[in-house]
């Protein structure tokens, strides 16, 4: 009733070179929060969520929707709830501390990007998964299977040399009124996406060197 098939082996000929190109077009990531007005295909959008599919998931549930917004009303709507959020958490909901942490990267309450990027993509997390009655409707390792495929995605409009910002307004539940997720969706991030604008600046802020995240055993 369950097979198996082989598996299609892909190996460079030269793999420290091909990874490291692969780290220094990701070390040149950043996170983006100023576009450019210069519309994005859709069907770059597609082909950036068909890579953040290809993720591992905890029993193969695929437990992920992504929404890809572009209507500007509704990109009006999410703003305006977002900054709704936003508001609460800059004068009153979060921590001395988590504030303090924020400081360096200069963030506040007003969030233009949330209209000014073509697409703004909503990662959900599904937490039923009814594709095959041979199996449970049950769900697996979702933060961990949908924050992988988040990463994919992210390193895919990366490579087609496109911006992104990680964006949580907290908490997201508007999000699921804004694009009428069911009963079983909750947002899990939401990522504004597009060319960068010309003239963005970004925090100056050093990555944690090798070293420092690395051990051998
Ligand atoms: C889970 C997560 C949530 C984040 N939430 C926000 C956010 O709500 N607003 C924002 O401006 N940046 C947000 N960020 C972006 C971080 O500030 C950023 O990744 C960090 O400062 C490192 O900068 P870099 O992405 O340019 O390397 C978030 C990042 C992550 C991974």
């Amino acid at each position: 009733m369950f097979t198996q098939r082989p598996h299609q082996i892909l190996r460079p000929q030269e793999p420290v070179a091909v990874a490291d190109a692969f780290f220094e077009k990701m070390n040149a990531r950043r996170s983006v929060r100023q576009f450019s007005d210069e519309p994005v295909p859709e069907a770059l959008i597609r082909s950036l969520i068909a890579t953040a599919g290809t993720a591992p998931s905890g029993a193969n549930k695929q437990p992920w929707r992504f929404a890809a917004v572009q209507d500007p009303a509704l990109k009006s709507e999410i703003r305006c709830a977002a900054e709704a959020e936003e508001q609460a958490f800059y004068s009153g909901r979060a921590s001395e501390d988590w504030l303090r942490d924020l400081a360096p990267i200069g963030t506040n309450d007003q969030k233009p990007f949330l209209e000014e990027a073509p697409w703004l993509i909503v990662v959900l997390k599904r937490m039923r998964d009814d594709r095959d009655e041979r199996l449970s409707d049950k769900v697996y390792y979702v933060n961990e299977s949908v924050g992988i495929a988040t990463g994919l995605l992210l390193a895919a409009a990366q490579h087609a040399g496109l911006a992104t910002l990680t964006h949580t307004p907290s908490p997201m539940g508007f999000l699921a009124n804004c694009l009428g997720a069911s009963e079983h969706e909750r947002p899990f991030v939401l990522i504004p996406i597009g060319w960068p604008h010309p003239n963005a600046m970004v925090p100056d802020q050093e990555r944690k060197p090798l070293d420092d995240i690395l051990t051998i055993h």
